[in-house]
């Protein structure tokens, strides 16, 4: 029997991923991989909407997919593929770009935020069409499940009018997707400044923990997270965001309720708690680390799983390409 089909993907905007994305994105993958038929894809073509260098783009590329590899994806059992290997992304997106509204693009606050950061002028149309490109990426999986964080959620809705609305114009053809929005036990805030969440793309790297950091470098910048002055290892998100960061990340990278943890660190300081935290991170992180320098270190074996990967991707994605240029006339 067929298992549902699951999409997600991330961008190449950085050397390294984050502790945010591995926690709030590769740990769920990894786990739903098994019950579900999935794609996992590395999203060049996103990246590109915003200016790139195109050696540094091409890197980023590969090391993004080793991540998911090295993370427990499988690419035996998942299809892991980067985006533009697969041409029905592009194609796909032009098509449904001809039956999404002006004004519907427009309300995307995704593209207020990002172009308003760089103006008017400089943000490109691709910046805008963006919501559409990943309703194709979506689409052409017959993809029932969208796993993504709450900031996708309006676009995976964008997709889901789009996929209703081509259905009923030309006959059913795509499957309607929903999006499981990560739970907020996923969620990770930057380091430095705990009510902003982690992210690649920070202005300042002091608050975020890069996957294929240095060990030693990531243990410092656990000591000196922003804590607070009770001085107790407490969950309590409102009052103590920092504190409360410190043991998601704990209790998502060790397995352990958030409850233990606090008991094991009662009456103890934060130095303490850090010190035990850097260890759970340099535990999970180190091997994951060592694990992508290896496949980074074999380019042709990487190469290879990429090829073999997009082949399959290209099968079902053609299908579907297939269907909708014969349902529009084309
Ligand atoms: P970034 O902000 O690091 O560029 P993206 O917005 O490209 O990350 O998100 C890629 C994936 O990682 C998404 O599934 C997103 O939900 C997840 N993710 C990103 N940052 C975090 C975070 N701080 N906490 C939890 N999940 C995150
Ligand atoms: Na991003």
């Amino acid at each position: 029997t067929q298992k549902p089909r699951l999409y997600s993907g991330m961008q190449p905007s950085a050397d390294s991923l984050q502790a945010g994305n591995y926690i709030g994105a590769l740990l769920q993958w990894r786990e739903m991989q098994n019950s579900y038929d999935a794609f996992f894809s590395v999203v060049d073509l996103h990246a590109i909407t915003v200016p790139q260098d195109p050696a540094e783009l091409r890197e980023k590329t590969r090391r993004t997919a080793a991540q998911y590899i090295a993370a427990g994806i499988e690419p035996s059992k998942s299809t892991l593929y980067v985006q533009s290997h697969v041409r029905a992304h592009a194609e796909l997106a032009w098509i449904l770009s001809t039956i999404t509204g002006f004004g519907e693009a427009g309300r995307m606050t995704q593209f207020k935020d990002k172009s308003a950061r760089y103006g008017a002028d400089s943000a490109s149309v691709g910046l805008f069409t963006y919501p559409v490109l990943m309703a194709a990426d979506i689409l052409l999986y017959q993809s029932e499940l969208v796993p993504v964080g709450d900031d996708q959620k309006q676009h995976v809705e964008l997709t889901r009018d789009l996929a209703e609305r081509f259905n009923k114009r030309f006959g059913k053809t795509f499957t309607v997707p929903k999006a499981v929005i990560q739970k907020d036990t996923a969620r990770i805030y930057d380091l430095q400044n705990p009510t902003s969440k982690m992210s690649k793309s920070a202005e300042s790297d002091a608050g975020v923990l890069w996957l294929l950091d240095d060990p030693a470098k990531s243990a410092k910048k656990i000591m000196r997270a922003v804590t607070d002055t009770e001085g107790s290892v407490r969950y309590d998100r409102e009052n103590k965001p920092g504190v409360s960061n410190l043991l998601t990340i704990y209790a998502a990278l060790s397995g352990r309720q958030v409850g233990s943890i606090e008991d094991e660190y009662a009456g103890r300081g934060y130095g303490d708690f850090k010190k035990g935290l850097a260890e759970v991170v340099v535990n999970e992180f180190g091997p994951v680390r060592e694990r992508v320098l290896e496949l980074l270190d074999d380019p042709a074996e990487l190469d290879r799983i990429l090829a073999a990967n997009a082949a399959r991707a290209d099968e079902v994605a053609d299908a579907t390409l297939r269907d909708v240029y014969d349902k529009v006339g084309l």
